[in-house]
């Protein structure tokens, strides 16, 4: 971030930030507009709220959650509503996690929920993956090698993100989504192994429909918390998230939530109620769907005609999400400390080194990869940051012998 504020030519394909100009400017005001004029409504909405959050959105999650995932059915006291999903994984790995607990995550994964992880005095553990998300059989030798080393009682969790993963764009598939909870629950042995199924970009699809999500197969009910966001889908200045949990976890973690904020924005969960409530929700998501099937494809194309020709350059093609995952030739080092970060930023781009995105334990850091967003820059600025990003790559693999 200081690097891009300080090179302010500099394209920055690093920020995993929404498209500026597909926020919802006008259903926001359309819904502001009618909560503002009615005198009882708004006053409510300007009060503060409840912890578990406000009862008619609740009840819109829930019912947006039995859609996508019919099946076993779910009471509104496990829907919780906290300030975008980061809140509700922080309140979950705060109810689960004690230190030295571990977590078992795809390697690589979403870098937040490592530091929030980390910053409990838990552990995270890398699991292999592939482009087809975690690899069933190498969760089963990882918890394996734990119980051999004796501490099979200390994994507390599964975290996934199922649909175009932050940060590789892969998605697990639907019959990997089923052997993920069974492991988990077969190996729930002396203390339950919760999945984690963090859904941000379920919504962001481009090029195929939806899929059963990891709660479908959770056949007692008591196994998978889905994390949710409307900030990819709607706004991240809105933040709203929420959580779907396992009715054990329901009163631990809104007890968490209660220390904490007692209940979060309530003008915010007025909002999106009414925004769902009107029907402006689902025609806004087609937009933003077009709009980032447009840059995907952008930058896709780019890939081909730039990076394509450079020696041992490869990427993972997404069908949603906002990420493209680029693998490099082994011996080049694209992380902060190395010669191609400073290359990129000279010829113009900035990325996120994707060493970032991995576990301390399990599977080792990958330093020859980078992940790229088109989230926030036009097709133009996407491929001229893809065109510098290639000749920053030609730079160094003459350095390299
Ligand atoms: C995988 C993943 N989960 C959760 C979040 C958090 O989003 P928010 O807290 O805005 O809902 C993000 C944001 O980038 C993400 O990539």
């Amino acid at each position: 971030m200081s690097r891009a504020l300080a090179n302010p030519g500099l394209i920055s394909l690093a920020a995993g930030f929404v498209d500026q100009n597909t926020l919802p400017v006008g259903p926001t005001q359309t819904v502001l507009q009618e909560l503002m004029a009615d005198d009882a409504a708004a006053r409510t909405a300007l009060q503060y709220g409840t912890t578990p959050g406000y009862p008619p959105l609740r009840d819109a999650l829930l019912d947006m959650a039995m859609q996508a995932d019919p099946g076993r059915s779910i009471s509104r006291d496990q829907v919780v509503v906290t300030a975008g999903s980061n809140q509700l994984l922080h309140l979950v790995a705060e109810t689960l996690l004690n230190p030295d607990d571990i977590v078992l995550c795809a390697s690589p994964t979403y870098l937040v929920f490592l530091g929030t992880a980390a910053n409990l005095g838990a552990r995270t553990f890398g699991v292999e993956t592939d482009n087809a998300g975690m690899i069933p059989a190498a969760l089963e030798d990882s918890l394996r090698r734990l119980q051999q080393a004796g501490e099979l009682p200390r994994v507390k969790a599964v975290y996934l993100v199922p649909y175009f993963d932050n940060p590789t764009g892969a998605s697990l598939t639907v019959e990997r989504r089923r052997q993920i909870v069974e492991i988990a629950n077969r190996w729930s042995l002396e203390t339950r192994i919760h999945v984690i199924a963090d859904e941000a970009y379920r919504e962001l699809r481009y090029t195929v429909d939806d899929t059963p999500g990891v709660r479908s197969f959770d056949e007692d009910g008591e196994t998978v918390i889905v994390a949710g966001t409307f900030s990819k889908s709607f706004s991240p200045g809105v933040r709203i998230g929420w959580g779907i949990l396992p009715p054990h976890l329901a009163e631990p973690v809104c007890a968490a939530k209660g220390n904490i904020d007692f209940g979060s924005p309530n003008l915010c969960q007025h909002l999106m109620a009414r925004v769902l409530d009107g029907g402006l929700y689902q025609p806004h998501v087609a937009t933003v769907r077009a709009g980032y099937h447009e840059k995907l494809n952008a930058m896709l194309a780019a890939a081909s005609e730039h990076l394509q020709p450079l020696p041992g350059v490869s990427w993972l093609e997404p069908a949603g999400g906002l990420y493209v995952w680029l693998t490099l030739p082994e011996d080049m080092n694209a992380g902060a400390g190395g010669e191609l970060f400073d290359t990129a930023i000279e010829e113009g781009v900035l990325y996120v080194p994707g060493e970032h995105c991995f576990s301390k334990e399990g599977q080792p850091a990958q330093h020859h990869t980078i992940r790229l967003s088109f989230g926030v820059q036009s097709p133009a600025g996407i491929e001229k940051g893809i065109a510098a990003l290639a000749r920053a790559i030609a730079r160094c693999s003459v350095a390299v012998p």
